[in-house]
């Protein structure tokens, strides 16, 4: 032992921070207290029964557990849930609103078929929502066009599809007919 720290009692961990958190989920408000470490992803699936969201990887690399907070996909793993204090959160199963019919983007991946096994497909279908509102709003991705109008609505071709959802790994190999579905849509 270092003579210097001899004789001094080992220090304890520190507390665990929690703070009351309200997340409105779906359409639903949720007010729960929350450990600071808890991640958005552990608390849809473990505390509110959401289980679409999927754990890939837990390190920001898969796109698994894409969903939508305030209309934007995220990774959520990798996101503090106390850091989304009064924020809107859409997971695959909010998609549909009141569940009457589903999502023009689920309903385009049932009939391109654009699944094995399934497990990366609510990151992937929250995802493509999200890009369609990314392109809508003229955010630029990788293979933009330079010279195109800033701000403009940008063109999803098959290029700009496999581009922007390229954060979001299928195991099983479902790409193409994952553009497909994502090109019915546009
Ligand atoms: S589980 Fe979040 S990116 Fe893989
Ligand atoms: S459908 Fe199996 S990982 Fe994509």
């Amino acid at each position: 032992m270092d003579s210097q720290h001899e004789g001094t009692a080992p220090a304890s961990p520190p507390p665990t921070s929690r703070s009351d958190t309200t997340l409105r989920v779906n359409g639903k408000p949720h007010t729960l207290t929350v450990d600071h470490r808890r991640v958005l992803l552990d608390l849809l699936r473990e505390d509110l029964g959401l289980a679409g969201a999927k754990k890939g990887c837990d390190h920001g690399q898969c796109g698994a557990c894409t969903v939508l907070v305030d209309g934007r996909r995220v990774n959520s793993c990798l996101l503090f849930a106390v850091a989304l204090d009064g924020c809107e959160i859409t997971t695959v199963e909010g998609l549909a609103g009141d569940g009457e019919e589903l999502h023009p983007m689920q309903r385009a991946f049932l009939d391109r078929d654009a699944f094995q096994c399934g497990y990366c497909t609510p990151g992937q279908i929250c995802s493509a929502v999200g890009v369609l509102a990314e392109a809508a709003a003229g955010h630029p991705s990788h293979v933009t066009d330079p010279q195109a109008p800033s701000g403009e609505p940008v063109p999803l071709g098959r290029e700009e599809i496999r581009e922007r959802l390229s954060g979001n790994i299928c195991r099983c190999g479902a790409y193409p007919r994952i553009a497909d579905a994502v090109e019915d849509v546009i």
